[in-house]
């Protein structure tokens, strides 16, 4: 057992107040890049999933200096019409999901004769041949940029950025509707996945000088999470429960007595499997759904974070997140420091 190394959670650790020089959070700059070829002056990302981003989301997303992430648990001509839309409005960068199936193949051209500036390659265990395979076909076949994920080791990092990935989304079994950690006993805490994707992302910089931005996603909770992410090393966030029940997410309110609430379930959840037609045999359900308070627009939530963000950035003395990784102190929590810091 002494050789069996221990993982930590972003909820493990907090980073320590430091003298700042900072007048004003409007003094912070927190633009930072999404992949080789794309940056976003607010470093968060709505998920790709059926519950959070569709037209209305990526549209919002965009004008706050985000984006969302167009999820593929639809048809071709429905997620290319999305992207249409979006490109009439002048919105970029444009992302769309697709999976790692042959027609996949299909949907990416649609995708990129539509428009779209960037594709992320969604698969609950990316670091795979299948997957590997899709992205190199892609990266051959098209002149965009390329997401891929979710992966949760280094050594998935080296492998997606040996095959061509423009940026790679991190976390594995941390989602708030997400049950792969307790039906497969597989998965690793969000901190300790993202300093190995780190590690691996910014020894393959040292070599080239060729910067892969990491994406941390599934259990990000509050902007302090963003905060620490961030200093750890992760360039994006990409967020679901956060964004879940607010006006721009697809569905419909659903009412009980005076509370109003909106559905948001794991893609592969029952409801998920249900949604994309049938309930395949063999297949466990990784996922499951539950009613989320309604949010209102999905603006004031931005606002909220990124004024955490910012104000994060303060508390460390740091005028951007360069500087926040130069000089932010990380310190190790006990429960009682959890219990104190109403972390969980
Ligand atoms: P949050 O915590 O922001 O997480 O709601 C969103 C991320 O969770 C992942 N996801 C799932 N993971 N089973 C899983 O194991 C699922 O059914 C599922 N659905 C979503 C996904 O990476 C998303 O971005």
């Amino acid at each position: 057992m002494k050789n069996i190394p221990l993982a930590y959670s972003l909820d493990d650790v907090l980073l320590r107040p430091r003298f700042s020089k900072i007048k004003s959070r409007l003094d912070t700059d927190i633009f930072m890049p999404l992949t080789q070829h794309y940056s976003l002056a607010v470093p968060i990302v709505a998920t790709n999933m059926s519950t959070i981003t569709e037209y209305e989301m990526a549209k919002t997303m965009a004008r706050l200096g985000g984006a969302g992430m167009i999820h593929r648990f639809l048809s071709i001509p429905a997620e290319e019409e999305i992207v249409r839309k979006l490109k009439w409005d002048n919105i970029s960068p444009i992302i769309a999901s697709i999976g790692i199936l042959d027609e996949d193949r299909e949907r990416a051209h649609s995708l990129v004769d539509a428009g779209v500036n960037i594709l992320l390659i969604d698969i609950a265990h990316a670091h795979s041949e299948q997957t590997i395979e899709q992205l190199k076909y892609i990266k051959g076949k098209h002149n965009v940029d390329v997401i891929v994920g979710n992966v949760a080791t280094g050594t998935a990092v080296e492998d997606l950025i040996a095959a061509g990935a423009d940026a790679i989304r991190v976390g594995i079994g941390g989602g708030s509707r997400c049950t792969t950690r307790t039906v497969t006993g597989h998965g690793i805490p969000n901190l300790t996945s993202l300093l190995e994707a780190v590690e691996a992302r910014n020894a393959y910089f040292d070599a080239t000088k060729i910067y892969i931005p990491i994406i941390i996603d599934g259990g990000i909770k509050n902007s302090g999470d963003i905060v620490k992410a961030l200093y750890f090393g992760a360039d994006v966030a990409s967020l679901g429960y956060l964004l879940a029940g607010t006006d721009e997410t697809p569905g419909e309110l659903v009412k009980n007595g005076d509370d109003i609430f909106k559905k948001y379930y794991g893609m592969a959840s029952k409801e998920a499997q249900a949604e994309k037609g049938s309930i395949k045999k063999g297949i466990a359900p990784e996922g499951f759904s539950e009613l989320v308070p309604y949010q209102g627009p999905v603006e004031s939530i931005i606002e909220n974070l990124v004024g955490g963000i910012r104000s994060g950035l303060s508390y460390s003395g740091a005028n951007d997140i360069k500087r926040l990784r130069e000089i932010g102190e990380p310190i190790l929590l006990t429960s009682a420091g959890q219990a104190e810091s109403k972390i969980n």
